[in-house]
């Protein structure tokens, strides 16, 4: 039923009923008052009442009530005026109002032709304005992928370890997506079908999710077996919406227990090899969001190629390692050939050519003085035992000097260098800055091989005139300098791959956590700085 309240909100209503009034009074106004006077214009009210309505149906009945209240109230109105002008009285308020009916009518033809016009440009407005929201998140999700792809190909460059990598990855795309744990698997290597947990985590809430870390970290997943597994077969993102209510999920109780609900995971791809899964998981249950599977896709194959970056690295590394090994070792071995064939040549060689002098030199004594021949050879083949026992010496020497085992490095440096200005005619001189320089013997030889070295390829290069030498010791680290005044070396000379005696040089320097700085400066002479730590 109809209220009087619903009656009152009921605008239109409202109007009508004030128009039935008002024409009522009008007309009770009309017919009491001598016909001809102009109070049929009132009528015109009606219209104007209907106005409001803003219909255009309302303005034709106040038009038409109008027009007929006005003949009606001609009939029913008291005599006055002249006919005449009574019709013209009459004539004029129908005009008037027909006139005024039609005014509204033509203005609210317009005004409703407006509206439409306006309503069909805010809808217009409207669509495009949600067009443009969805395209602006849409433009918002895209650009955030870009920003995650960049700051995956950053941490991906950065040269720390694979660990460090993943880890730098993780955190990225757990950040990005939104999701508060992620964990990363690895092949062990080339050849596995096992995926071992990396023990690399990005957890927000670490105590949290401390039981779910440890379990996982002592779980290794096979082909199938689990997300990581899986992903491991598929080679594709693979998404869990509930892992509590999943099948395949060997954790799904652990999951249960700490709430983790939707889980994803998307593999580490070398061409088609998997050689890592990454695993992500949310508090809630999630349905698969396919843009981010996509998303994760491509990251996979961005991260396979920073897996196989780091495995040759490890490669390079480990053969690297192997062949100074075997450098380290074959220098070890020419060494203790060194000293054995010294000390086989100065013991027993230079030994027996001395038995052998001293008995040619008795034979000579025993011969009578009448047989000159014979003892004229005597005599030449005593210069010449005495010349190869030199020799013999000489080679021994050069071989290993004894000096270095008996007297130490100091001695060794100085009678070398001594050797080394009488051989050449270029001077040296040599000093030790800090008292005595303890150093066992091994490091002694390779200090003393590398000083060799040094002052070889002065000779052969340098064009010197004085070699100044100085060691000391510091925090446990032996130094020994070795400056020139010759030519200078060039800088590509000093990275040049092939200088291997550089090379050697560096490489004898590492055996003991050492290393070899060589610089030149043109026509001022070359430095060599050679440390060696002491233990
Ligand atoms: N003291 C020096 N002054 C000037 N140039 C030098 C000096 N020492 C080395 N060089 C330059 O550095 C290069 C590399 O030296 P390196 O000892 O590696 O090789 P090498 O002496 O030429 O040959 P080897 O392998 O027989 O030692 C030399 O060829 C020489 O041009
Ligand atoms: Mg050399």
């Amino acid at each position: 039923m109809t209220t009087l309240n619903d009656l009152i909100k009921n605008k239109n209503i409202l109007y009508t009923l004030m128009g039935g009034l008002v024409a009522i009074a009008i007309l009770l106004l009309d017919i009491s008052i001598p016909l001809g006077v102009a109070d049929g214009v009132l009528y015109i009210s009606l219209v104007l009442i209907a106005l409001f309505t803003k219909n255009k149906k309302f303005i034709y009945v106040g038009a038409i009530t109008g027009t007929l209240l006005t003949i009606i109230g001609f009939f029913l109105s008291p005599p006055g005026a002249e006919l005449w002008q009574v019709l013209i009285n009459r004539s004029l308020t129908i005009l008037t109002i027909w006139t005024i009916a039609t005014l509204c009518i033509l203005q609210y033809g317009n005004s409703e032709k407006m509206s439409a016009v306006q309503d069909e440009l805010e809808l217009s407005v409207h669509q495009r304005t949600s067009e443009l929201n969805k395209l602006n998140i849409e433009l918002e999700k895209e650009s955030a992928s870009v920003q995650l792809h960049k700051d995956i190909a950053i941490a991906a460059n950065e040269t720390k370890g694979l660990k460090v990598t993943l880890q730098l990855c993780l955190e990225k795309i757990c950040t990005h997506a939104d999701w508060p744990v992620g964990h990363a698997y690895l092949l062990p290597d080339q050849t596995s079908s096992w995926l071992e947990p990396a023990k690399v985590w990005y957890l927000e809430d670490p105590i949290r999710f401390d039981i779910f870390r440890k379990i996982s970290e002592a779980t290794p997943f096979g082909p199938g077996m689990g997300l990581p597994g899986r992903v491991l077969v598929s080679r594709k993102p693979e998404w869990i919406t509930d892992v509590t209510k999943d099948a395949n999920f060997p954790r799904a109780q652990l999951a249960e227990n700490i709430g983790v609900k939707a889980g994803f995971g998307f593999p580490l791809l070398i061409g088609k090899q998997v050689v890592g899964v990454m695993e992500f998981f949310s508090t809630k249950a999630a349905e698969p969001d396919r843009d981010m599977m996509k998303v994760m896709a491509e990251v996979g194959i961005q991260l396979g190629r920073t897996v196989e970056r780091h495995w040759a690295e490890a490669d390079i590394q480990n053969s690297n390692e192997r062949l100074r090994k075997l450098y380290q070792r074959l220098e070890m071995i020419r060494e203790e050939e060194r000293t054995r064939i010294a000390r086989e040549v100065h013991d027993e060689l230079a030994q027996m050519l001395t038995t052998l002098k001293l008995e040619l030199s008795l034979l000579d004594k025993k011969m009578v003085n009448d047989n000159a021949p014979l003892r004229n050879d005597t005599q030449m083949m005593l210069v010449l035992i005495n010349n190869t026992i030199q020799t013999v010496k000489k080679i021994a020497m050069d071989l290993r000097p004894p000096i270095l085992d008996d007297l130490g490095l100091h001695e060794a440096i100085i009678w070398h260098g001594s050797e080394f200005e009488k051989r050449t005619g270029i001077k040296f001189s040599f000093e030790v800055c800090s008292g005595n320089v303890e150093l066992d013997i091994k490091r002694s030889t390779t200090l003393f091989r590398i000083f060799q070295e040094t002052l070889t390829n002065i000779l052969r290069h340098a064009k010197a005139k004085n070699i100044n030498a100085t060691m000391k010791e510091k925090d446990g680290t032996v130094t020994l300098q070795v400056n020139d005044d010759g030519i200078g070396i060039k800088s590509d000379q000093i990275l040049d791959i092939r200088s291997l005696g550089l090379l050697g040089m560096r490489e004898r320097a590492l055996v003991w956590q050492g290393d070899v700085d060589i610089q030149g400066v043109n026509n001022q002479g070359t430095t060599v700085t050679i440390n060696i730590q002491r233990v």
